[in-house]
């Protein structure tokens, strides 16, 4: 049974308008993007009718949650920190060359489909940074030469 099955299946045991109903919706957003790997509109209408909240809302928790993506995203997801203590310790520097070494605009698919690059508010890794945060494992300080053995192994090459 998947994570969203589970889930499907507790909230449908609690009353309309249970507390736990609304509680469940970054859960119930987290499994849709497990199975699909990002969050579209049918997705967002899903995780409403799951949890009773409105569309509306759920598209406010998915655009505030830097982890929840709005659109199709690469085989892995490369966070990199730009809030001001990574700024300030060559964050944005590191964030120019990630874009330039992906060969895609923030954001966007790499061409070889293995990594998505996004700029991301503050990691909790003010300690290490510039830091970052690929596949939930976080990283920093990071350097343009571990940045580049980064990129090598996400796509493989290492
Ligand atoms: S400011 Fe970058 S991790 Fe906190």
């Amino acid at each position: 049974m998947s994570k969203l099955q589970e889930l499907e299946r507790h909230l449908a045991q609690l009353p309309s308008a249970h507390p736990g109903r609304r509680a469940a919706v970054v859960s119930a957003m987290q499994a849709l993007q497990a199975e699909r790997g990002y969050l579209d509109d049918a997705a967002v209408a899903e995780v409403a009718r799951l949890t009773g909240l409105s569309t509306t809302e759920v598209e406010e928790l998915a655009t505030f949650y830097s982890l929840i993506y709005r659109r199709p995203v690469g085989r892995h997801v490369l966070l990199i920190c730009d809030s001001l203590c990574c700024a300030m310790n060559g964050g944005e520097q590191l964030l120019t060359t990630a874009e330039q070494m992906s060969g895609a605009p923030l954001g966007e698919i790499s061409p070889d489909g293995a990594v998505s690059i996004l700029p991301s508010i503050c990691l909790g890794l003010c300690d290490r940074a510039p830091a970052a945060l690929v596949d939930g494992e976080a990283l920093g300080p990071l350097d343009e030469s571990a940045l580049a053995a980064l990129l090598r192994r996400l796509r493989g090459e290492d």
